[in-house]
């Protein structure tokens, strides 16, 4: 149920909540390195990269792309493997297809300027609601809201907000609430303040309640229910496809990779060639099932390694073959032959890097 908002303010100081809260957070903010600059389009790689990544990973990603693409130009123009080169490991790979895809708009029709509404952000490749209000607020101290899973929590908490979070029209509420709150003065700290209390002391477990600045103005916390906010209707359990994986090498100690299709999950990225099979039981009758698909390969191998890897919406699980080639030369759609010793120059998933990593310690090994 949404509180009509003279209801909802009725309880909260809006002046003491914003002091309290920036106080707070000056006192308490950590020093990570997109606090250092105000460059927008800094600020805009964070806040892609921090959208679905912890904060202590995006440090050294967030470090090397500015340092490998310093101006929005290096950015625009270069090559997409080497942008997803420097984006592997960081997961949701569109993310750095979209944020390059922005920047170029932003070089070719804004000659290299952010824009600083909210309409013309918006319209960017890969900058939603969230990314705009951030970099608003942040690199402009533009007033606008940028709600994320931290500040839904947060606020959900203090106000007592009982709405599925997962739902677009409740990020909505949330944005008009943050209107009504967010301080002229400073939006940027204020919208800070409100992430990095949900990241540091409004958590999701154990909020630490007894040292938190918006105590006093906390709904939740008054009636002890901050552990039922925010709702979320739960997800349904992610399917999970199994797959046979294979490393295809030939005379010359070279396996083969091909290039992943140009659109969906983990587009363009490289990869061992996969075959789908029903379940991973099928790996007993692996040799058939891969003699099936792919012609000219002999020596089939199973390794007995298996390894997973979770997305948000699917599970992989993947069995690893080995296999010699029988014709030398086939060609491969989208194919190539490559050194074991070159494979790390390729943009992988992180599942086929772990594969990787394993091909080279077992010839180091030995
Ligand atoms: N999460 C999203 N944006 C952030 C920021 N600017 N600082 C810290 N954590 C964040
Ligand atoms: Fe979160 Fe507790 Fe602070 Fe309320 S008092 S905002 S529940 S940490």
């Amino acid at each position: 149920m949404f509180l009509n908002e003279a209801n909802l303010f009725k309880h909260v100081d809006v002046n003491q909540f914003n002091h309290d809260l920036l106080y707070w957070f000056y006192q308490n903010k950590r020093d990570l390195p997109w606090r250092k600059t105000q460059n927008p389009y800094y600020i805009w790689i964070s806040e892609i990269m921090l959208q679905q990544t912890q904060v202590d990973t995006v440090i050294p990603y967030y470090e090397r792309f500015i340092k490998t693409f310093p101006t929005m130009k290096d950015l625009a123009y270069a090559d997409e493997e080497t942008v997803l080169k420097n984006w592997e490991g960081l997961g949701y790979y569109s993310r750095a297809r979209n944020l390059q895809q922005g920047v170029r708009e932003v070089v070719e029709v804004y000659d290299s300027k952010i824009p600083e509404t909210r309409k013309e952000i918006l319209s960017l490749k890969g900058v939603g609601p969230y990314t705009s209000g951030a970099i608003l607020s942040i690199a402009y101290n533009v007033p606008e809201p940028a709600v994320d899973g931290n500040v839904m929590r947060v606020l959900s908490r203090v106000f007592m907000i009982d709405d599925d979070i997962t739902k677009v029209k409740t990020k909505k509420h949330f944005e008009d609430i943050i209107y009504r709150l967010i301080p002229h003065t400073d939006p940027s700290g204020f919208n800070q303040s409100l992430m990095e209390l949900g990241a540091l002391v409004c958590k999701p477990r154990q909020p630490e309640c007894l040292t938190c600045p918006l105590q006093k103005h906390c709904l939740a916390y008054d009636e002890g229910v901050q552990h039922e906010f925010p709702v979320k209707k739960k997800k349904t359990k992610s399917k999970s496809i199994s797959y046979i994986v294979l490393i295809i090498h030939n005379s010359k100690k070279q396996v083969l990779i091909e290039k992943r299709p140009e659109n969906g999950l983990l587009a363009n990225l490289w990869q061992f060639p996969m075959i789908e099979i029903e379940n991973d039981d099928q790996i007993s009758r692996g040799e058939q099932i891969i003699t099936e698909h792919i012609k000219d390969v002999t020596d089939i191998e199973y390794t007995k390694k298996h390894l997973t890897h979770q997305f948000s919406h699917l599970k992989w699980s993947l069995n690893l073959f080995h296999a010699n080639l029988l014709v030398e030369d086939k060609t491969w759609e989208r194919g190539k032959w490559v050194d074991l010793c070159n494979l790390e120059l390729f943009p992988f998933p992180v599942s086929h890097q772990k594969i990787i990593q394993m091909l080279l310690s077992r010839i180091n090994g030995k």
